[in-house]
């Protein structure tokens, strides 16, 4: 607890000082600065070799600090009160007067917002005077890291400071909607479709042919930069095979992501296994099928953009 505390005091005094620290949440590890600052969001994009037209998410941890940055809505308020704070990000309209920085929505009037479930980072969070923008804590399109340890493996010592918070519960990005105008799911993820649709009372779909383009959804994301089979039944012996269900035969080469087709286990050990299958230098991997439901096409999502590369 002590040590905790000390390392929530580091971060503050590195993010004051315009530094980057990566910060756990219950999606995937960020790497955050502060947003109003041009010089601190400048290094994020640096780090993670990004390109500046790909706008960040900017966490917070109560709303109003939020309504200090954007204009908030009824459709916003149900969604805010139901899941946050929880795996969802909204875009909301900027506010004129809003102090966040021009490096963070790339010029747009619309910013993406989150509220992170992580007792480490709203900590952290709580003892800032800004918000912090933090993409996913990965060089630009590889595999999103979900514990401290695939941060540095990321970053090596490129990074002053990592904040431990565990590994990530839910272990895929957030689910965004934009709400803007008419509701619009730009990227599938921690939260199924139909539940947002529940509260809203209309149906939302997840189309990828939007006219606003999210550019970090583009085909090359995810990727543990070796070809992916999808939807097989039986493996080559040199691939690497991930499995949702328990076979008799035991194998060297199966990766379970769950025993019993729990699709939480799915989403929470994905990002793991397949960074795991890479580092032991698989050539190839297969991957049986998973269910096209409710957490299962977040999953299915990020497959197919991995299985692209
Ligand atoms: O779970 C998450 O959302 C994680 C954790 C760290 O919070 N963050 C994350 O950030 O996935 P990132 O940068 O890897 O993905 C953010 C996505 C990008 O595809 C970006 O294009 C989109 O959000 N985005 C950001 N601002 C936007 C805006 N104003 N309108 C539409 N899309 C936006
Ligand atoms: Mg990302």
């Amino acid at each position: 607890m002590k040590k905790d505390l000390s390392n929530i005091k580091k971060a503050k005094y590195l993010l004051d000082k315009n530094h980057c620290v990566a910060i756990p949440t219950e999606t995937v590890y960020g790497l955050a600065a502060n947003a109003y600052s041009n010089q601190a969001t400048s290094k994020i994009y640096k780090l993670k070799k990004r390109p500046k037209s790909n706008p960040l998410i900017v966490h917070y941890s109560n709303l109003k600090d939020l309504e200090k940055d954007c204009v908030i809505n009824d459709n916003f308020q149900k969604l805010y009160k139901k899941f946050c704070p929880g795996p969802i990000t909204f875009v909301l309209k900027l506010k004129r007067e809003s102090k966040i920085s021009r490096n963070v929505t790339n010029g747009k009037k619309t910013l993406a917002v989150r509220f992170p479930k992580n007792a480490v980072t709203i900590n952290l969070l709580s003892h800032l005077k800004y918000p912090l923008a933090a993409p996913s804590a990965n060089i630009y399109t590889q595999l999103s890291p979900v514990s401290k340890k695939d941060v540095e493996e990321e970053f090596g010592n490129k990074i002053k400071l990592i904040l431990n918070g565990g590994n990530s519960r839910i272990g895929l990005e957030s689910t965004i909607v934009n709400l803007v105008n008419k509701p619009q799911v730009l990227r599938l993820g921690g939260i199924d479709i139909k539940k947002i649709s529940k509260v809203l009372k209309k149906k939302l779909n997840y189309t990828k042919n939007r006219s606003i383009k999210v550019p970090g959804q583009s085909k090359f994301h995810y990727s543990p930069g070796i070809p992916i089979r999808l939807n097989v039944k039986t493996c080559f012996h040199d691939e690497a095979f991930v499995l949702i269900q328990k076979r008799k035969k035991f194998d060297r080469n199966h990766f379970y992501l769950s025993k019993n087709k729990n699709l939480k286990e799915v989403g929470k050990n994905l990002y793991k296994t397949l960074r795991k299958i890479k580092k032991l230098k698989f050539k190839k991997i297969a991957v049986e099928e998973i269910p096209n439901i409710g957490l299962g096409q977040a999953i299915n999502d990020r497959l197919k953009r991995a299985s692209k590369s």
